[in-house]
């Protein structure tokens, strides 16, 4: 909203004179004003005024007055009345008490009073973007679904990633899952595919959900910590429910901790079913696959990048959406029959089983592409309501008790969480294709019938009569038989705990083994009571009996009894190469960011022979430097910093070079922040680039001495291509072994 009114009367002739000395957008725009790459500036709008000093219409008591006038519209309360004065409550006399009169006070206050909801009961920190569906392979051989009938056809789609556990305002890289959403708004209605990055769950049954949750959260008593498993109640939970050691492996794996919400994959998790026009059906499974390759952080870089930038991963959506970057994911489908089903060594209805790639090929039938950021984040990210019952006619739900007990929680949640029935109203949750029904009135309705007829059937006739059900489009469940007496009971088909938790662990790198291990001794350090860490440990024998070996003694506790097992685990399922992020990554440093640390006085044909290689590539680059006002390179030329040294530590890029003076050097291998850039980068493995006269700081830093291939020199220009076709590699993962994260001395 702008501002309004007859200003009053200015105090400072001077102040109007100083208008005279704007700078403007335009002023600036041939310079590198962020020290980012240029697409990534945040771009000033063309009629920017930029004060060099303050000039703005001072009242008598000199608070700032911007007015209306020309283009710029009057401000107005809610009910359009133009307001004169919005920087003063009405009183009596100038210092008088205040007036109950003073309407566009209350109306102001009370709306601000009433600008929050409540956040979401899980997932509440979450962030989300537009874009849009593109089937490249027709399913309509097993779905009549609409959505997957014609090749080329786009659908808009709303996708929002979020964690679980944490609250709105937590930091983006705790260790938690990743929730991915995706609403389609499909030609036959919404579906909605709430998944997650996770291909299996925590439980079996929503009937412990609320459970699983409550111990994840926050204690109750004290209300913390915040956004970690790494507490007692949840390690309690996890080590009385066996069946949650296959997630734990996903979860104390680098999946939770991801580099960019772009490289994350995403999964329906349940057994769906397809159903097709003659109402057979086929079970399916989806999985979202980034095309910028997986890729995750280590754990001792994510704690630090929590407090550098908590908001790390929706700052990168942003970034690399406005960029022009559009993220995307290939959507795949893994079909599967009955036959299947019945010889598959574990239940398909179980959310703690994955079925591997190998046994069921994912079959790739479209690219899902966010293009473009939201307007407004409140009316979009935070009122999108997900449920898992929104599915199209051609889609319909399998039997699995967790999907069942989701169907019921998310409509019930929304009422509560958006505090009308009518939340479909909201341009967010609305279907973009033709509806009509007689569901009306209550609070805030906004679509609202004409007419004389608001049910159905009726004597109306075609015209006036309103819709009517139609047999043939409409969605009809799979008439499935189902038989059996009225229990509650699991299923035996659900007994077997750990095999799959195997088969993950086996089938990771070498450091994504170790990092599954560090990460159980550090949350397990984290749990006050030995009996749940002993506990927690018995159920890892069954997983695999080095990594419970390595994780008791991690904790220095002995070798506890194994677990009584449900059922014995299979120990010969063969390692899968997809459940691995690093056997998945990348082939190039596309989208990625590379931090240039520059000083007064650096060599401006080497930064500039590296701009054009990070170009090159397509990845990003933003500068780190003792100011924020930039340096003067070795040509003169100056080039303003994205980052203050303090402010842009080495753990927010993928890579760093460092780029600066013999002076620089020396003067930088005195302050700390410039130390633990370099210490830091080295420390998780990173690409550092090292220009000729560098030496000075990795002396003082203590690293001098240990610096490997993946730490390259930048001596001249050529070396610039060299180095950034080096870090398509990403982390420099045989340095680890030297550098060793995890705190604990090599026995
Ligand atoms: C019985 C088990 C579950 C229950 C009862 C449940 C319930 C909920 C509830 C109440 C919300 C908050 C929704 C809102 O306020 O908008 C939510 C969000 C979410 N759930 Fe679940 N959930 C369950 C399991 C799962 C599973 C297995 C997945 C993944 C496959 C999942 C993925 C998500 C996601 C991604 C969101 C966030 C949606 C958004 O971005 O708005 N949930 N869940």
């Amino acid at each position: 909203m702008i501002m309004a009114k007859t200003p009053p009367p200015s105090k400072s002739s001077k102040a109007k004179a100083s208008v005279k000395a704007k700078v403007t957008a335009a002023d600036l725009s041939s310079s590198d004003i962020g020290g980012e790459s240029p697409e990534k500036a945040s771009a000033l709008p063309a009629d920017a005024a930029i004060l060099p000093t303050y000039a703005e219409a001072q009242g008598s008591g000199g608070e700032t007055h911007q007015v209306a006038g020309g283009d710029i519209a009057p401000l107005t309360t809610q009910h359009g009345i133009p307001v004169a004065d919005d920087q003063n409550i009405l009183k009596q006399g100038t210092r008088g008490p205040a007036l109950l009169e003073d309407a566009h006070f209350r109306e102001k206050m009370f709306h601000f009073d009433h600008e929050r909801i409540p956040e979401r009961v899980v997932h509440a920190r979450g962030y989300g973007a537009h874009g849009y569906f593109e089937l490249t392979e027709s399913l309509a051989d097993v779905t009549r679904a609409d959505v997957f009938q014609r090749i080329g056809e786009r659908t808009p789609a709303f996708v929002r990633f979020s964690t679980v556990a944490g609250s709105k305002g937590s930091p983006d890289l705790a260790r938690d899952v990743r929730g991915f959403a995706v609403k389609l708004y499909t030609q036959e209605g919404n579906w909605d595919l709430v998944g997650n990055n996770i291909p299996v769950f925590f439980i079996q049954d929503a009937m412990k959900f609320p459970d699983l949750i409550h111990a994840a959260k926050p204690e109750p008593d004290r209300d913390f910590p915040q956004a970690q498993t790494a507490h007692d109640n949840f390690w309690d939970f996890i080590s009385l429910t066996p069946e949650s050691m296959h997630m734990i492996m996903w979860i104390m794996s680098d999946r939770t901790i991801p580099r960019s919400l772009r490289t994350i994959e995403g999964f329906g998790v349940h057994s769906f079913r397809f159903v097709d026009s003659e109402g057979k059906s086929i079970f399916v499974k989806f999985h979202w696959k980034p095309k910028q390759g997986l890729q995750s952080v280590v754990w001792n870089e994510a704690v630090k990048i929590n407090g550098a930038d908590p908001d790390f991963h929706r700052r990168d959506l942003w970034d690399a959406i406005n960029a022009g970057d559009f993220p995307e994911w290939e959507l795949g489908v893994q079909l599967f029959d009955d036959a299947f089903a019945d010889s598959f060594d574990f239940d398909i209805l179980d959310a703690t089983k994955l079925i591997p790639e190998e046994l069921v090929p994912v079959r790739i039938v479209g690219r899902l592409v966010l293009d473009r950021v939201v307007d407004n984040f409140f009316a979009e990210t935070e009122q999108v309501a997900f449920m898992t019952q929104n599915v199209p006619p051609g889609i319909d739900f399998s039997n699995d008790p967790l999907l069942q007990g989701r169907n019921f929680s998310y409509l019930d949640t929304q009422i509560k969480r958006l505090g009308s029935t009518n939340f479909t109203h909201l341009p967010i949750n609305a279907p973009k294709c033709p509806m009509a029904h007689f569901q009306q009135d209550g609070h805030m309705a906004m679509r609202n019938p004409k007419g004389r007829v608001n049910y159905e059937p009726n004597s109306w006739g075609p015209t006036q009569g309103g819709p009517r059900e139609d047999p043939v489009r409409g969605f009809t469940s799979f008439a499935e038989t189902v038989d059996g007496p009225k229990q509650r009971v699991r299923s035996e088909s659900f007994a077997d705990h750990y095999s799959q938790a195997r088969q993950f662990f086996i089938s990771q790198a070498p450091s994504e083994q170790k990092h599954i291990g560090d990460a159980l001794v550090f949350e397990l350090s984290k749990v006050e009571r030995p009996d749940i860490r002993s506990r927690t440990v018995s159920h890892l024998i069954h997983v695999d009996a080095a990594l419970a070996e390595t994780v008791a003694d991690g904790l220095g506790i002995g070798l506890p009894e194994a677990a009584v097992a449900a059922r014995a685990p299979i120990d010969d399922l063969p390692p899968s190469n997809s459940l691995s992020i690093v056997k998945n990554g990348p082939d190039s440093f596309k989208g990625r960011k590379l931090g240039i640390l520059l000083s007064d006085g650096a060599d401006a044909a080497i930064f500039k022979a590296l701009l054009e290689a990070v170009d090159d590539e397509g990845a990003v680059y933003e500068v780190i430097a003792p100011k924020i006002a930039g340096v003067t390179l070795s040509d003169g030329k100056t080039v303003a910093a994205k980052h203050k040294i303090d402010g842009g530590p080495s753990v927010l890029f993928d890579a760093v070079a460092i780029l600066v003076s013999a002076e620089g050097a020396a003067s930088l291998a005195l302050d700390a922040a410039a130390r633990d850039f370099v210490t830091d980068a080295f420390a998780h493995c990173k690409y550092i680039g090292i220009g000729k006269d560098a030496e000075a700081i990795f002396v003082k830093a203590g690293i001098a001495e240990d610096l490997d291939e993946a730490c390259p020199p930048i001596a001249k220009p050529s070396d610039a291509k060299a180095f950034i076709q080096a870090c398509r590699a990403l982390r420099h993962w045989p340095r680890e072994a030297a550098v060793d994260l995890d705190a604990q001395p090599e026995s």
